[in-house]
């Protein structure tokens, strides 16, 4: 799955920008408070006009404080995947649920430092787990590849059956990263610069897709 992400989009025209990406698997929306993380992006009022005029489904990457305030209201509003911060949450269970039951799935991320290990057991709450391969904040810095020891390891876990979630990364994926980032074992990747900042996004987006499915298929 390739999840485009519009914080490299116009945002003066993000109804043109989604459709830009037809035939994406997600439409990731990166809302940044400017305290979490240093920027400030786009909040639930941005997402409640998209839902408006796209069919792709959205996934909100919450880079937030107080998650659990904050997170259930863009599952209410129709976001399809609703991620939020390990580091930014207290009770990460109570804000999962949250989410489920405002009908999203629910999302967990960590940070390139912060360990997969402390929260394997509670992965079991959650519909994803977006791996960050860049500190979270802003588009275009280059791919960590250490991070990649994390995807693989929940990969593993989800091959055996203890673990049932999508493994997503995101920061630095382009045609150079995508290919390792597969064969780690990734289902979702997120790409900003890499595809809005090309000629044809749409046609991008087909090229890394295949790009990560010629390395999962052998
Ligand atoms: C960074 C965001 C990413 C960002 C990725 O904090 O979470 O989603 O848009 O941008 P690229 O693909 O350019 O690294
Ligand atoms: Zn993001």
């Amino acid at each position: 799955m390739i999840a485009p992400s519009i914080l490299s989009a116009d945002f003066a025209h993000l109804a043109d920008e989604a459709q830009a990406v037809t035939g994406a698997d997600w439409l990731h929306i990166d809302v940044m408070d400017a305290h979490f993380v240093p920027n400030l992006t786009i909040g639930l009022p941005v997402v409640q006009s998209l839902l408006k005029v796209t069919e792709i489904p959205l996934d909100c990457h919450l880079m937030i404080e107080d998650p659990g305030r904050w997170a259930p209201t863009y599952a209410e509003a129709g976001a399809y995947n609703v991620t939020f911060h390990v580091e930014a949450a207290d009770d990460p269970i109570a804000v999962a649920r949250d989410i489920r039951a405002a009908g999203a799935k629910a999302g967990l991320s960590v940070k390139p430092d912060t360990p997969i290990e402390p929260y394997l057991e509670i992965l079991r709450e959650f519909d994803t787990l977006l791996v960050m391969s860049v500190e979270p904040g802003f588009g275009g810095q280059s791919f960590i590849p250490r991070v990649l020891a994390k995807a693989r390891t929940v990969r593993n876990l989800v091959d055996s059956g203890e673990l049932q979630l999508l493994v997503e990364i995101d920061g630095g994926i382009n045609a150079d990263t995508i290919e390792a980032a597969a064969e780690a074992g990734v289902d979702c990747f997120v790409a900003g610069s890499a595809v809005y900042n090309t000629a044809d996004p749409a046609a991008t987006v087909q090229t890394l897709r295949g790009q990560a499915a010629a390395v999962r298929t052998h």
